[in-house]
């Protein structure tokens, strides 16, 4: 089993994660302004089956018994996001006591019930306000994402020690802004650039407004990361690759770590590219406490002419009905290949290339078709996934990577932005009928697993 197999570093976090779009619900009560993803749901056709996050898994009415659920599968951090509409319906000014009240209750909670709460400042539910005023593309965002920070840094940071700027950039820059696949759905490739670079610059801005509102706190960054590797041995495939790697990996890692965006991107996206400063490039270089890591396979990369500019396409693309095995290896129903190695590899890349900076894996998880049967939920692929990774996180720590906590995706099954509420990746089955909660055997697992490392983490091994 697992643990046997490496043990846990001492002080490690095991935790679980969501965001608000994705379980909250209540899209317009209590004063909560609408966000973009109110907005893009509210579309026909974004959205698969046309499912929205009006009511999702409706955690804004049942947070209690959410984290009674916690509790009993023994969480040491929940790692939640704050809708910022909630709190600022108009993404500035006037505060909404109502929006902020109920954070302020569920971080109360939390610490009542002995969980350390981790809080995402931005998972992609920008106030609609703001965007119509430019959103990302704007540099007033920068002022704005700050201004949004000290607030919770001040109201909340008396009991929030960690804190994450910002969720996946890569994803909401580019999938919002150049596939127009979320929101808020524009097909735009300077915005994108230029959105990256004022998330970027705005996330510097945050660590200062955090830091300068409550010095003690953690603040990091969550990016998705993988492993990439070329679908075949031809120098076409391997240049694919490594020009897919400069604009995945690197476009994001090397300027947060001081070294600005890679020149080889630079130069192929050049038509692009905003106007940068050194001024900008030091505010993103800002120093964080932990990178955040979100990662849950590799990716296949390939030459295809058919991309401007890139010339690739990754594996990732095309998602299935339902998960599959295709040559003995487990699909999920996202079509991510169950491959535990890659979240090794992750993390041996930030040692080997970024200086050995602190990691918490902020999310990694698995979507499987579950079935209710007699009131139960058995997901041993999901079981089997967790295993196979958390020990590769473990033996990662092992080989010396500073890893520092594991959060799983996710809590609670959610409403999955534009794949709509049938890809189920939670440690808890929602019934999005009736509201109900069953936790699956995979939330039992987890509590063991919990359980048992308690002493080896607690340093009484
Ligand atoms: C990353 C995102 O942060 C999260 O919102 C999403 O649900 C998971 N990956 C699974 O796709």
């Amino acid at each position: 089993m697992m643990s046997a197999e490496y043990g846990f570093p001492r002080g490690f976090i095991l935790g679980a994660a969501t965001a608000a779009y994705q379980i909250e619900g209540g899209w317009r009560e209590d004063g909560k302004g609408p966000s973009i993803w109110d907005d893009f749901a509210h579309r026909k056709g974004k959205i698969a089956n046309n499912d929205t996050g009006d009511v999702a898994s409706d955690h804004y009415h049942r947070w209690q018994e959410d984290v009674a659920i916690m509790r009993e599968i023994g969480l040491d951090a929940y790692r939640f996001s704050i809708s910022w509409p909630r709190v600022l319906p108009l993404g500035r000014g006037a505060v909404n006591a109502k929006g902020l009240g109920f954070y302020d209750r569920l971080v109360d909670e939390l610490l009542a019930s002995g969980i350390k709460p981790y809080v995402t400042l931005y998972h992609w539910d920008l106030p609609l306000e703001l965007q119509k005023q430019g959103g990302w593309s704007s540099n007033d965002i920068r002022s704005r994402f700050a201004e949004y920070a000290a607030l919770l840094a001040s109201r909340l940071g008396d009991r929030v020690k960690n804190w994450i700027t910002l969720n996946e950039p890569w994803m909401f820059v580019f999938i919002g802004h150049l596939l127009g696949m979320h929101a808020p759905g524009l097909k735009n490739p300077w915005k994108a650039m230029r959105v990256l670079h004022n998330a970027l610059c705005s996330h510097g801005m945050a660590v200062q407004a955090i830091k300068a509102e409550r010095p003690d706190s953690s603040v990091g960054i969550t990016l998705s990361l993988s492993p990439l590797e070329p679908a075949t041995d031809t120098d076409r495939d391997k240049e694919a690759t490594h020009r897919a790697d400069l604009f995945m990996n690197r476009l994001l890692l090397d300027p947060i770590f001081g070294r600005g965006y890679p020149e080889e991107i630079r130069r192929l996206l050049r038509l692009f590219f905003p106007k940068v400063t050194q001024e900008d490039l030091a505010l993103i270089a800002t120093p964080i406490d932990f990178l955040g890591v979100n990662t849950y396979t590799r990716d296949i990369i390939r030459y295809d002419w058919r991309v401007p500019f890139l010339h690739l396409w990754s594996s990732i693309s095309d998602v299935p009905e339902s998960d599959f095995i295709r040559n003995g290896v487990q699909y999920t129903t996202m079509g991510v290949e169950v491959y535990p190695p890659s979240i090794y590899q992750v993390l041996a890349r930030i040692r080997d290339e970024y200086g050995n900076h602190p990691v918490v894996i902020t999310e990694n998880g698995s979507s499987f078709t579950d079935v209710v049967q007699n009131g139960k939920v058995d997901d041993p692929k999901r079981i089997a996934y967790l295993d196979g990774y958390l020990n590769e996180v473990l033996h990662a720590a092992a080989d010396g990577c500073d890893v520092r906590g594991y959060f799983v995706w996710t809590l609670m099954d959610n409403m999955e932005w534009s794949f709509g509420c049938a890809k189920r990746h939670g440690l808890v089955y929602v019934d999005f009928k009736s509201g109900q909660r069953i936790p699956k055997a995979s939330a039992a697992r987890y509590a063991e697993i919990i359980r048992d490392s308690l002493p080896g983490r607690h340093g009484h091994k």
